[in-house]
């Protein structure tokens, strides 16, 4: 009879154990990673007005602030020049959500800038950039 208890004891904790652990992956994954990338390409309909008002503007700590941009009128020599770079809307999206050896880490636009707001300023960046 004991040993019968220890038994189903011993199921209960495997599968809470299951449970959090498939629970804990989904929350590590869902917050703001690869999966996030593939949702804010997959819009389109971009708004590139949108998309040149959030280069000079974006929560406090505009792309202009740093990037050179002449559509956007933007000078700087603290990082690069994006009319050089012409990145994709790919690599615009991944280095913004942090991906990028942390360049964006310390600004906030991961949290603060929706999906629709990075497809918009990734599709503006794309269609001006080095024209
Ligand atoms: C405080 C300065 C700063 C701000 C503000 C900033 N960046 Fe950056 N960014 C950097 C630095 C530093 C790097 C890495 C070195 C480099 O490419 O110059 C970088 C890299 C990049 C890259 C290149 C990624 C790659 O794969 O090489 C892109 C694209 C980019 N930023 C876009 C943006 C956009 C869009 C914004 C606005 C939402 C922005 N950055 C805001 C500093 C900044």
């Amino acid at each position: 009879m004991r040993h019968q208890y220890t038994n189903r004891a011993v199921i209960v904790m495997g599968l809470l154990f299951v449970a959090f652990s498939a629970t804990f992956a989904l929350v590590a994954l869902g917050g703001g990673g690869s999966d996030r990338v593939g949702q804010v390409l997959a819009l389109d309909d971009h708004d590139l007005d949108a998309g040149r008002s959030l280069y000079l503007e974006a929560v406090g700590s505009p792309c202009a602030d740093c990037h050179s941009l002449a559509d956007a009128a933007a000078v700087s020599d603290r990082a690069s020049d994006l009319d050089q770079l012409r990145p994709t809307p790919r690599e615009t999206v991944v280095s913004i959500l942090g991906g990028h050896i942390g360049a964006h880490e310390s600004r906030n636009y991961r949290v603060e800038l929706s999906d629709r707001q990075l497809a918009d300023l990734a599709a503006y960046i794309d269609s001006v950039a080095g024209g």
